[in-house]
């Protein structure tokens, strides 16, 4: 198998949409005008499990220009874009694997298929392919220069793991870096999860209780933009002063057990397990609308809703009307799984484009680096990470100030007092 895709038809519309996309993704393209000449990645084989979307295609693209060789599946079953799928495998010929809708052995039938390429570098979004490798597939590691990660989710395991003992080379956390999470975790999730669950429902959210469940940057973005569109939003969190902050940012902020009273839509972001859980359900309005939009489908207890449920029947494309014992309607979108890519599109290009300029630039810093680095987890450098935030200003066309020299030296100086 080297390619396994749904329908290779879609090409057309596939390229073009990625040609749409790359237009945002302008310092992504500045690196790969660089890489085309320098070529820092020949002869380097990629393996990389991210969501398959236009964005993806695009850096592939630019990795590719690098010299490398790469090698593709999805990093979630619902967020694959079919057609972007396509045009990889029949124009860029490019091995991919990874279809919309694909089951949990398929998904791994797919990373399976990457990982027999041998990647000298992973790249993750949720650190699937690096729990395989250290789990499944030990004979790949001394041929691992190293791996990069894309998310929140997956730094925190691979974190884990380092604690543990259990990593085996060097990963570098692309979603640490400041150009990643402040603009892609924020605005990127901000827009993309409300996208997705207007997109999938059509519903008005102004007027309505909206509840965001995290007050990470994820979940201060999706609160903020819900807010734009007129939703009463209310935070629930575990964290004392991400609670304070969220207050102060102007939300109700309550415990779910009070929120699930009141909330017409919900959506957790907070990266962790059993968030909407059946006796919360229990409290929810008739109609009330639930969505998760972290990495995993872990947040609400989707299979106890099933369970508890006495009839499911799916109202819209990916939306499911639960009728309860006591008769009142509970839908869930996207069966709990990441709503912003299952029924969206996921975040906008121009936010990918500085997320995947690390990406570009950290797979660079491992083939340069990895050898001599530990099994550790690393930050992209900051020199890296303050060069994307320039070139991303430069390609906006925006031009900041730069300190004077008298301003750089009372900075150095403790001598200035009252
Ligand atoms: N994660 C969130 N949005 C994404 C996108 N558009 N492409 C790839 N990964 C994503």
């Amino acid at each position: 198998m080297n390619s396994d895709v749904k329908d290779q038809k879609l090409a057309g519309q596939g390229a073009l949409r990625m040609e749409w996309a790359g237009r945002s993704m302008q310092v992504l393209d500045m690196i790969r005008q660089r890489f085309e000449k320098e070529k820092p990645l020949k002869g380097v084989r990629i393996g990389a499990c991210l969501h398959v979307t236009t964005e993806t295609g695009v850096l592939m693209k630019t990795l590719v220009a690098g010299g490398a060789k790469v090698a593709l599946c999805a990093s979630n079953p619902l967020s694959t874009q079919d057609d972007l799928a396509a045009a990889l495998v029949v124009n860029e010929k490019m091995p991919v694997f990874a279809i919309k809708g694909e089951n949990r052995d398929t998904y791994y039938k797919h990373m399976r298929a990457v990982l027999d390429t041998k990647p000298h570098i992973t790249m993750d979004d949720g650190a699937d392919l690096v729990t395989q490798v250290l789990t499944k597939r030990t004979d790949l590691i001394p041929g691992i220069i190293g791996s990069t990660e894309e998310t929140t989710t997956g730094v925190i395991r691979l974190r884990a793991m380092a604690e543990e003992g259990m990593l085996r080379f060097p990963v570098v956390a692309v979603n640490d870096a400041n150009t990643k999470h402040f603009f892609d975790n924020r605005y990127g999730t901000g827009q993309s999860t409300i996208d997705g669950i207007i997109r999938a429902t059509n519903r008005l959210l102004a007027g309505s209780v909206f509840v965001v469940s995290g007050y990470g940057w994820c979940g201060k973005g999706l609160s903020s933009r819900a807010r734009g569109m007129g939703a009463n939003v209310v935070v629930t969190e575990v964290d004392p002063l991400r609670g304070l902050e969220a207050l102060m940012d102007g939300y109700r902020v309550m415990p779910m057990a009070e929120a699930a009273k009141i909330g017409d839509f919900f959506c957790t972001v907070t990266g962790d397990t059993g968030v909407v859980r059946l006796e919360h359900i229990a409290k929810m309005k008739d109609g009330a609308i639930i969505s998760n939009s972290g990495h995993f489908d872990v947040e609400v207890d989707v299979a106890g809703i099933e369970k508890a449920a006495k009839a499911k029947r799916e109202i819209r494309s990916l939306v499911d009307e639960y009728t309860m014992a006591d008769g009142r309607r509970i839908v869930v979108i996207g069966g709990g799984r990441l709503v912003n890519l299952a029924t969206a599109e996921g975040h906008p290009s121009s936010v990918m484009d500085m997320s995947f300029a690390n990406q570009a630039l950290a797979a660079e810093y491992l083939v340069k680096n990895g050898k001599n680095l530990e099994p550790k987890v690393y930050s992209v450098p900051p020199e890296t990470d303050g060069e994307i935030a320039r070139l991303k200003l430069k390609s906006m066309g925006v031009k900041i100030d730069s300190l004077t020299a008298d301003q750089k030296r009372y900075l150095k100086s403790w001598q200035h007092g009252t």
